[in-house]
């Protein structure tokens, strides 16, 4: 019997945005709400500032703002957007921010939802939305990681304050021929046995119902982290989510333009960048200005990178996310850009 092939589509990244909030709160300015130092912060994360969401600011208005830019970019009319995908652990409404963002941005044809998979959630988003595309099923599709962690640590926790900011990025995708594909690869992994060393779970708090049932109040309790050990997994990890992908797509890492992970820890991102032998020039990071902004840091950092010139058309970039779940990811990408 002759099977038949389905040919698959490729993958084209033809747009990118970003957008923070306006506060920003330097590691000086922490020091006058919990105590720790600017020397302290910046010699165990490279972290320098952070931005941090006003009251007002929230969570679909900086993804939209991220998402509308990577519209213009991508030269696309928001009618022509099918697929809004929005990775966030910390949406406006429990119900999704998604659709929210397809109203501010005028997507009257796009579904859009959101996916949470914490500081993973952009890769994960990411490879998801390129489903839709391969199959043919889908043109375009907006890439967004948002998140507002700040409304969530406890800011008298300094094991955990000084590590996270707020932001949004977004990615225009489109489908394109199979010879032009720029997702050339993908590993996504998640491991809940793990997953009590960072948590923002729900408050355990029964209040009674009727005739003896109780029922539980929702809402969530700060961001619990064993530091040390999330350091210790993303340490190990990483470099082996790195060097299964390089060995699944043949790639040499010295072929690699750029090194793009998660922004959590200059260490973290030097201690990688080591493993591989890549060049500390050829590792993206903007963790000095932003600090931690979970599902936001990659597609944010490539923004930045794409709109100084550092990331040209074609050049192939290694991407790796980790985080709460545990969960953490790599993609193998090449950046297309506008046609
Ligand atoms: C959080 C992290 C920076 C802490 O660094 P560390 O070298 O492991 O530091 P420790 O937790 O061992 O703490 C060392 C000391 O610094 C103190 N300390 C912790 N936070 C501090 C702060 N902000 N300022 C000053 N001192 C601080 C601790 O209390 C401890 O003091 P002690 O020795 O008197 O007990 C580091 O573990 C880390 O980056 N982990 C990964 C976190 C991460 O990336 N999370 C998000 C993943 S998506």
């Amino acid at each position: 019997m002759v099977g038949t092939s389905i040919k698959l589509n490729g993958i084209a990244l033809v747009g990118s945005g970003s957008a923070t909030p306006s506060q920003e709160i330097s590691n000086e300015h922490l020091g006058d709400r919990v105590e720790t130092s600017d020397e302290w912060i910046r010699t165990r994360t490279g972290i320098g500032t952070r931005r941090i969401s006003a009251p007002q600011e929230n969570l679909s208005n900086l993804a939209h703002r991220s998402a509308s830019e990577a519209i213009v970019m991508a030269g696309w009319d928001p009618a022509d957007v099918e697929l809004i995908l929005l990775a966030t652990s910390t949406p406006d409404d429990l119900f999704g921010s998604a659709p929210q963002v397809q109203a501010l941005l005028g997507a009257t044809n796009a579904v859009a939802f959101d996916l949470t998979a914490a500081c993973s959630g952009f890769l994960f988003a990411l490879v998801s939305a390129a489903q839709f595309l391969r199959t043919g099923s889908m043109k375009r599709a907006l890439v967004i990681g948002a998140d507002q962690l700040s409304r969530w640590v406890d800011w008298d926790d300094r094991g955990t304050c000084v590590l996270f900011g707020d932001g949004a990025g977004a990615v225009a995708l489109e489908s394109t021929a199979p010879d032009q594909d720029g997702l050339l690869g993908f590993k996504l992994k998640s491991d809940g046995r793990r997953g009590d060393s960072l948590t923002l779970r729900q408050i355990d708090e029964h209040l009674p119902l009727v005739d003896g049932s109780s029922h539980q109040r929702g809402g969530f309790s700060p961001i619990q982290m064993n530091g040390q050990e999330v350091f210790k997994f993303a340490a190990r990890e990483v470099p082996m989510i790195l060097q299964n992908l390089l060995s699944q797509t043949a790639t040499d890492a010295a072929s690699l333009d750029w090194l793009l992970l998660h922004q959590a820890n200059q260490r973290i991102l030097d201690a990688v960048a080591d493993r591989f032998a890549i060049p500390h020039e050829k590792v993206l990071s903007n963790l000095a200005n932003y600090g931690n902004t979970s599902a936001a840091t990659i597609p944010l950092m490539l923004d930045e990178a794409v709109r100084s010139g550092l990331v040209q058309p074609g050049h192939l970039i290694a991407s790796s996310g980790f985080g709460a779940g545990l969960s953490w990811g790599a993609a193998l990408l090449r950046w297309q850009g506008p046609s």
